[in-house]
């Protein structure tokens, strides 16, 4: 199950079927996986999807360690939903910020706080604090959705870049923020193609396990 090996002539396959070759023209090989990888995620189905959600959340907690600033995200289509642990985050005092999309498609996320924290102004009334808005490099750690992810910590997502564009500051061995991909076993493969420009992840958390120590490979 979930076998996506390198063929001898240099090609990779999944489940025996040759999914892309690096030196055929006009096939795009993060396409073509990213197609196979959602497949797999939507066939969950809802209830396994929200319950395995839970077990990958349960794990993460202690991946977080002490990092106060922590970005996640709001999942769209059939990602695996982080609220579980955004709320226990919070609830121990950490700093939760999720993204916020620049108008132009080319641009870097923003962070701003998740349910803006109240403050009380001079009548006694309860009012939302000015919108704190923030750049990737003042997070200390950062939960990223992902579509799949191999066994050296490269991360496939939805195409966009937005994720690698974000945290181009970092190269290849930067630490902050430390990069933590929510996924489920199914979204595992043996081997991606990595680009250059490509961040690997310093660690991933499914419902089953933590993979982390990936080096720098
Ligand atoms: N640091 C960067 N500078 C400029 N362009 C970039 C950078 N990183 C990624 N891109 C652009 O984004 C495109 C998509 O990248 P890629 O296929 O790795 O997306 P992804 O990692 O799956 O997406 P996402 O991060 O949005 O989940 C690349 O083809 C590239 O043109
Ligand atoms: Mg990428």
């Amino acid at each position: 199950m979930n076998l996506w090996f390198e063929a001898k002539d240099g090609t990779a396959q999944v489940e025996g079927a040759s999914i892309f070759s690096p030196d055929v023209e006009g096939i795009d090989a993060k396409a073509r996986l990213r197609a196979v990888l959602r497949r797999r995620r939507r066939q969950l189905g809802a209830g396994q999807r929200r319950r395995l959600s839970v077990r990958a959340c349960a794990r993460a907690r202690a991946v977080v360690g002490r990092a106060r600033r922590i970005g996640a995200y709001l999942p769209h289509g059939f990602e695996l939903d982080p609220e579980w642990l955004m709320r226990r985050l919070e609830r121990a005092g950490h700093d939760i910020y999720v993204p916020l999309v620049g108008r132009r498609s080319d641009q870097v996320l923003r962070f701003t706080r998740w349910r803006a924290p109240f403050l009380t102004n001079r009548y006694g009334i309860r009012e939302p604090r000015r919108r704190e808005i923030i750049k990737a490099s003042e997070l200390d750690l950062i939960i990223v959705p992902l579509v799949g992810f191999d066994e050296r910590g490269t991360r496939l997502g939805q195409g966009g870049g937005h994720y690698d564009r974000t945290l181009a500051h970092l190269g290849r061995s930067g630490l902050r923020p430390q990069r933590v991909g929510l996924a489920f076993e199914c979204q595992r493969v043996a081997l991606l193609p990595r680009d250059r420009h490509d961040v690997p992840l310093t660690a991933v958390v499914t419902e089953d396990r933590v993979y982390r120590g990936f080096g720098s490979a």
